[in-house]
């Protein structure tokens, strides 16, 4: 991989006084993804799926398109499965509220982990105090395993297991098609929430059996507003609509209506043609460096990142021991300092990381932390670039006066 010239198709990477260190929160883009969004404006918008003129049908056919892009992605059997969202967290809601609201009922559970994101937890909330369902933890051990006891929790009451392919604070990628399998055993559906692993890995929802699986353009080179949820065709087919309105009907009398079928059923209003065209690109980008690829970059980085911090006073680390299992993820704290304040002076050095609870609340809690910093690395990362991160960290606490 030439990262050199990998880096000249990012704009904004031109920069060089910049490190960008929070690809988890999310990605920067490619020219290719900016122009094939601005050529859907310029040269067919219309809105897709209701003209019946050139520009209409053109904007439709390379909606489509995208559509199918994702499906080749995800190794989807058919394209009706890919359904388009603004992004993972709209996707999960549509999970919880049609599939969680129309199956669930009191004494059901549901199985989730402790590392999920608020996205993965706050629905499944609102839906088991709706059903009288209830919450299952699962918790991991220091080197982010889910032993036997805890994968037990996963039992004939279980109806729907939400997990995290990939954890946004410790970068671990969890087991999902020994979960998927687990999960069906007992009579149970897992949505698999996809956000932090779709922009570093190949997936294949088929061979992982997800039944849902969910995530974000904007975090693998596409734009902001478009996100994905994949269901398998005969769960879809049988769930009620989640957003009702524009286009996802097939007739409307004064009191009913029925609906349209796949995809369509669940993409009510007027579509993001331009990002999902945008998301295509990204998907075409990827794909063309390859995942083996942008993993082993990854791993390079981290490693690189990792080894050095291990061995530094007054940094805790969080996850697992073996930097290959962070997916380019390095959470850590500095003793005495608060994350802000860690973000505030790599900032002053021009290097951008996250700090904070990472929307992963009950995760925090479990390390026993409040917030912690994270910096998060991506294909287009340098060498160079973590060792002036290192080089910044050394100081931080010089700075805060110590
Ligand atoms: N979920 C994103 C993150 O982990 C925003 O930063």
């Amino acid at each position: 991989m030439n990262i050199a010239e990998i880096r000249k198709d990012f704009p904004i990477l031109a920069d060089e006084r910049y490190i960008y260190f929070d690809n988890a929160a999310t990605s920067q883009r490619p020219r290719q993804v900016l122009e094939a969004i601005e050529s859907f404006y310029k040269e067919t918008n219309a809105n897709p799926l209701r003209g019946l003129y050139e520009w209409s049908i053109g904007a439709t056919e390379r909606y489509e398109a995208a559509r199918h892009k994702v499906a080749e992605l995800l190794h989807a059997k058919e394209d009706c499965e890919i359904v388009f969202t603004r992004n993972s967290t709209e996707s999960l809601n549509l999970v919880a509220y049609s599939y969680g609201l129309s199956t669930l009922k009191e004494g059901d559970e549901i199985a989730l982990t402790v590392m999920e994101h608020h996205s993965n937890i706050l629905p499944w909330q609102m839906v088991a105090a709706k059903t009288g369902a209830r919450l299952v933890y699962l918790e991991p051990d220091a080197e982010g395993y889910f032993g036997e006891q805890e994968l037990a929790k996963i039992t004939d009451r279980t109806k729907i297991v939400a997990m995290t392919m990939v954890s946004n604070v410790l970068g671990v990628t969890n087991p999902i098609k020994e979960v998927a399998k687990l999960a069906h055993q007992h009579g149970a559906v897992i949505v698999v929430d996809g956000a932090q692993s779709t922009p570093h890995k190949a997936v294949d929802v088929q061979d992982l059996d997800a039944d849902f699986y969910v995530f974000s353009g904007h975090k693998m080179l596409g734009p902001m507003g478009i996100g994905v949820l994949y269901g398998k065709r005969d769960l879809l087919e049988e769930m009620p609509p989640f957003l009702t309105g524009g286009e996802m009907i097939e007739t409307v009398t004064r009191e009913s209506a029925t609906y349209a079928q796949l995809p369509a059923k669940f993409e009510a209003g007027t579509v993001n043609g331009g990002d999902a065209v945008g998301l295509a690109a990204a998907i075409d980008y990827l794909q063309e460096i390859g995942f083996d690829a942008i993993e082993e970059q990854e791993n390079k980085l981290a490693k690189l990142a990792l080894d050095a911090m291990k061995d530094m006073e007054h940094i805790t680390l969080y996850g697992a021991s073996d930097p290959y299992r962070h997916s380019g993820i390095v959470t850590f704290n500095i003793e005495g300092c608060h994350p802000h304040d860690v973000s505030s002076v790599l900032d002053s050095e021009h290097i951008c990381i996250r700090a904070g609870h990472h929307c992963a609340q009950p995760l925090l809690q479990y390390l026993g932390v409040n917030a912690t910093a994270r910096a998060s690395l991506y294909f287009y990362n340098t060498e160079e670039e973590v060792e002036r991160f290192i080089d910044a960290l050394g100081k931080v606490r010089g700075w805060l006066g110590y």
